[in-house]
C-alpha cells in the first residue's frame, strides 16, 4: 500500500475500508455501465496531488489569485493538447463535469426561452438536453426530435429540417446518452444553416471515439460547438470539455467562469492533460477499434440467442436491450439479476417507453471499460452467453451463485489498472 492509503488507513479507516472494497467490487465484476471506465494509474496520480489546494479563478495569464506559475503551464497544456486532439480552435478544459459543460455551453449563446432542437430523452438523449425535470429544460424551450424504430433508429432528417422551420431554432443539439448508431452531422449542420442556428454535438459518450479517430469528429463538419465528458470513453478524470470556433471562444470562457463556475479543479485540469497526452498515442486508436468491435461481438452474441436490440445493433460502443420483450423482466429487476452474478449494466428506458424510467422496459451496456481491462471478443461472446442464463432464469439461485462464480474466476485474468491485485 502507498503511503497515502497508509494515512487514510490509520486516520479514516471506515472510509479506506468503503474504498478497499470498492476496489474489489470493481476487480472481481464485469464493468458494461457504458458511461464508465478505469482510468489510468498517471491520471490518478494526478487527481492525488496538491493541486487541489489551490484557487485559480480565471484563465492562464487572467487570474484573480496570485501563484499560478504552475496551475498557467498546467491549464495552457491541457487546452493544447484539446485542442490538437480534437482539431478545435478553442478549448475550454474547466468545466466541472459533464452537466455543467452543457449548461455553459447553452448559456453562452441563448437566452432564456430561446429555442433548441434535441434529441427526445427516451429515444437517447441526455437529462441536460431539455428532460423537463432539468433547469435548462425550464430555462429554455426545447423541442424534441425522435429516431425511426423501423429504420434501425436513424434519424428522419427531412422531416426535422421541417421542425427547424416551424419551430425556429437557435441551437440544433446532437448527441447522447444511449443511442447506438451513428449520426449525420452533415445533416444536422444542413439543418442548423437553414434556420440561421448553431450546430451543437455533445459526444459526451463517444468523446474517446472520436479521439481514438474510429467515430466522426462533428468539427470536421463545421460544428460551433462540441461538448465531450472527459470520464466515460476518453478514460480519463471526471470532467468537461468545450470545443468551439475562436469566434465563440469569449463567450464560451465567460460563460464557464465568471458565468456559472468558481474557482476550476486544477488537479482534474492536469489529470486531464494526461489523459488528452495518452489519447493522441497510437495505442489509444487501437483502443477505439477494439472498443468498437468488442460492441459488435457483444451484440451479434445477444442477437443471436434471440435477444431483443433497439435499432436491431450497434454503430458505437454501447446496446440497448429490450428486456421486457426478450425475458419478460423490467430494466431494474435485469439490472439486479446481473448484479448478482457480477455483472454491472443500467436500467434504460427505450423509445416512447410506457413505463416508468425507474422500472423502464431496457438495459444499457456498453464496452469501454471491459476493453481497458483488455477484454476482447471471445470474452464478450462468454459474457453474453452468462448474461443470457442468469436473464432467463432470474429466480434459480443456485446457478445464479455458479455463474457468480464464474465471473468472479474470469475476472482474474483482466487485472485492474492502477490497482494492485488482491
Ligand atoms: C450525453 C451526455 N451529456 C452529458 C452528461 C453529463 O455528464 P455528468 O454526469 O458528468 O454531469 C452525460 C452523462 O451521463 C451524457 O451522457
Amino acid at each position: 500500500m502507498d503511503l497515502h492509503r497508509q494515512l487514510l488507513a490509520a486516520n479514516d479507516p471506515e472510509i479506506a475500508a468503503a474504498i478497499t472494497g470498492e476496489e474489489q467490487r470493481q476487480r472481481d465484476g464485469i464493468e458494461l455501465i457504458p458511461s464508465e471506465n478505469y482510468t489510468y494509474p498517471e491520471v490518478l496520480a494526478a487527481l492525488g496531488t496538491v493541486l487541489t489546494n489551490k484557487y485559480s479563478e480565471g484563465y492562464p495569464g487572467r487570474r484573480y489569485y496570485g501563484g499560478q506559475h504552475f496551475t498557467d503551464r498546467i491549464e495552457d497544456i491541457a487546452r493544447e493538447r484539446a485542442r490538437a486532439l480534437f482539431r478545435a480552435e478553442h478549448a475550454n478544459v474547466q468545466p466541472l463535469s459533464g452537466s455543467a459543460m452543457n449548461q455553459a455551453a447553452y448559456l453562452a449563446c441563448l437566452q432564456p426561452g430561446d429555442t433548441v432542437l434535441a434529441m427526445d430523452l427516451s429515444h437517447g438523449g441526455h437529462l441536460t438536453h431539455g428532460a423537463p425535470v432539468s433547469h435548462m429544460g425550464r430555462l429554455f424551450n426545447f423541442v424534441r426530435y425522435k429516431t425511426q424504430h423501423n429504420r434501425q433508429g436513424a434519424i428522419d432528417y427531412d422531416g426535422l429540417m421541417e421542425m427547424a422551420r416551424e419551430t425556429r431554432p437557435k441551437l440544433v443539439l446532437c448527441g447522447f446518452s444511449s443511442y447506438p448508431r451513428e449520426l449525420d452531422y452533415a445533416a444536422f449542420r444542413r439543418i442548423a444553416d437553414s434556420v440561421g442556428a448553431l450546430a451543437m454535438a455533445d459526444i459526451a459518450h463517444i468523446g474517446g471515439l472520436v479521439a481514438a479517430g474510429v467515430l466522426r469528429n462533428p468539427l470536421d463538419d463545421g460544428f460551433d460547438i462540441v461538448t465531450t465528458t472527459v470520464h466515460k470513453s476518453l478514460r480519463g478524470p471526471r470532467a468537461g470539455l468545450i470545443l468551439c470556433r475562436q469566434t465563440l471562444a469569449a463567450a464560451i470562457d465567460a460563460s464557464v467562469f465568471p458565468g456559472l463556475q468558481g474557482g476550476p479543479h486544477m488537479h482534474t485540469i492536469a489529470a486531464t492533460a494526461v489523459t488528452l497526452r495518452k489519447a493522441s498515442e497510437p495505442a489509444f486508436r487501437d483502443y477505439g477499434r477494439q472498443v468498437l468491435a468488442n460492441a459488435q461481438a457483444l451484440a451479434q452474441a445477444l442477437v443471436g440467442a434471440g435477444v431483443s436490440l433497439v435499432t436491431g445493433g450497434t454503430d458505437n460502443h454501447l446496446l440497448v436491450l429490450n428486456t421486457i420483450d426478450s425475458f419478460g423482466l423490467d430494466g431494474r429487476r435485469a439490472e439486479t439479476v446481473l448484479d448478482e452474478i457480477g455483472i454491472t449494466a443500467n436500467k434504460q428506458v427505450v423509445p416512447d417507453d410506457p413505463r416508468l424510467p425507474l422500472r423502464p422496459s431496457g438495459l444499457r451496456i456498453g464496452t469501454p471499460a471491459a476493453t481497458t481491462r483488455g477484454m476482447r471478443e471471445d470474452d464478450m461472446r462468454a459474457i453474453a452467453a452468462w448474461m443470457v442464463q442468469a436473464l432467463r432464469h432470474p429466480d434459480d439461485a443456485a446457478l445464479l451463485v455458479r455463474l457468480a462464480e464464474e465471473v468472479r474466476t474470469f475476472c482474474r485474468r483482466f487485472p485492474l489498472p492502477g490497482v494492485a491485485a488482491a
